[in-house]
């Protein structure tokens, strides 16, 4: 297949970036479909570490083409920023090299006020958002009052879109004793930024049409995890776009048939930041051991990540709702040195055993995992780089999660280096 769409199976920061770099070196294109700068994947290229958000991995490589698709919504303060940022680190970004969807959306000003206003209401129960006006933004979009990124072209309409969108927040702001926020403040920032932005705007889905037409190869690059979904995760406590591989086609402009091979980025363990049910939490000895080994904090809000074992009945949810073909399994090394391994084959519901997570949020904060224990290995995983140098427990591990999850490992990560990869096949030729 000529093209990849890298999701996320579990909750996000499942080790995205570093396959991501592995596949853009392979890739011709690299298009992000869905998210904004909630995202955070970190690239570690010849010992340099660039932290990207919103801007595309391919970026940091030369004569790579990265596009922002129309699914993702579009922070231009925090885009300049980034790319300010990367440049300084020596990466050349022109709009030779970026293209974003002249038809995504602008996340402005109001959305992070909204953002933290609408989490401060939840009292005692909030989503724990990245506060990065992501949920708020995508609401405009679908209610048909937002910004999009052509419409700083055409002042007059852009004034007028800005006086009725505020029209509609000033009320509940005013609502919840808040201060009013001005249009025409958000307007005049606008005016700094445009024509930077419009500099790199583009028609994606024909310049994703030639990029097919000429054989390129193309990965598509997800945000989040399958378990954020709006529509498949645990609503409410889910991010508001879809991670689900069909999104690469709706985010960016192209068929369902041209996203091409679905590689799930799946941990050799589970973890999730924020709020919500995640029934193989471990908070005890276990979680501080995978969370101090595996640096679970997040790159974007640096808060520190919830741990716990390794969930098959939500991966095989993952695998089955997106169409995933096969996984790359990360952070098997983090496993190193546990004796034993518990793995979540089932839960229990109300003295019923099932098989999958229900989608009632009750449900879901009632379930209690069923565990199968597996043996650990005393041997190291860290720097493997064939299936020879694994502990016969480790292998055995692996496997077992394939057989439950009914996926196959395509790829096993074994350390954040790059070249610390055990590769099945290669996507782009699967
Ligand atoms: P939002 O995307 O900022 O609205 O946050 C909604 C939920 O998604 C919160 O639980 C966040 O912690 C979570 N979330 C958003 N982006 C990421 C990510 O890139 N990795 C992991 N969790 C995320």
């Amino acid at each position: 297949m000529a093209s990849v769409a890298v999701i996320g199976s579990q909750w996000g920061d499942e080790g995205k970036g570093k396959i991501v770099d592995w596949l853009s070196s392979r890739a011709d294109v690299v298009v992000r479909f869905q998210g904004g700068h909630n995202a955070g994947h970190t690239l570690v290229i010849d010992g340099k570490t660039y932290k990207l958000h919103l801007l595309p991995s391919g970026i940091v490589r030369k004569s790579k083409l990265s596009i922002i698709g129309n699914g993702v919504v579009v922070d231009p303060w925090a885009l300049l920023e980034e790319i300010k940022t990367v440049r300084d680190q020596g990466v050349d970004v022109t709009p030779d090299k970026l293209v974003i969807a002249e038809n995504a959306t602008l996340i402005l000003p109001i959305h992070s006020v909204l953002d933290a206003a609408m989490e401060g209401a939840r009292g005692n129960d909030p989503i724990g958002t990245t506060k990065r006006g992501i949920g708020p933004a995508y609401e405009d979009k679908i209610a048909r009052r937002a910004i999009k990124v052509c419409d700083l072209r055409d002042l007059d309409i852009l004034k007028e879109k800005l006086d009725g969108m505020m029209l509609h927040h000033n009320a509940l702001l005013k609502g919840l004793g808040m201060d009013e926020v001005s249009a025409d403040d958000i307007y005049t920032k606008l005016m700094d930024v445009k024509d930077e932005i419009l500099s790199y705007s583009g028609v994606v889905w024909r310049v994703l049409e030639q990029a097919r037409k000429d054989g390129k190869k193309i990965l598509f690059e997800g945000a989040q995890g399958m378990m954020l979904d709006v529509d498949h995760g645990t609503y409410p406590f889910v991010t508001s776009s879809n991670m689900h591989a069909a999104q690469a086609a709706t985010g960016s402009g192209v068929g369902p048939d041209a996203v091409g091979y679905v590689l799930g980025i799946t941990k050799a363990y589970t973890t999730r930041v924020g709020a919500g049910p995640f029934p193989t939490e471990q908070e005890n000895d276990v979680g501080t051991y995978l969370g101090e080994k595996g640096h679970e904090f997040g790159t974007t809000t640096g808060r520190k990540r919830r741990c716990g074992w390794f969930d098959a009945v939500l991966v095989r949810q993952s695998v089955t709702v997106s169409g995933i073909h096969g996984i790359a399994l990360t952070k098997l090394d983090v496993l190193d040195g546990l004796e034993e391994l518990k793995i979540c084959v089932g839960y229990e519901l109300d003295g019923k055993k099932i098989d999958y997570l229900p989608s009632s949020q009750v449900a879901q904060d009632k379930v209690a995992p069923i565990y199968e224990t597996m043996e650990g290995w005393s041997g190291s995983t860290q720097g493997a780089r064939s299936w020879k140098d694994l502990p016969a427990e480790a292998v055995k591990y692996v496997r077992h999660i394939e057989e439950l999850i009914g996926a196959p490992v395509t790829l096993l990560s074994t350390s954040p280096e790059r070249d610390d990869t055990i590769l099945m096949h290669d996507p782009f030729t699967s």
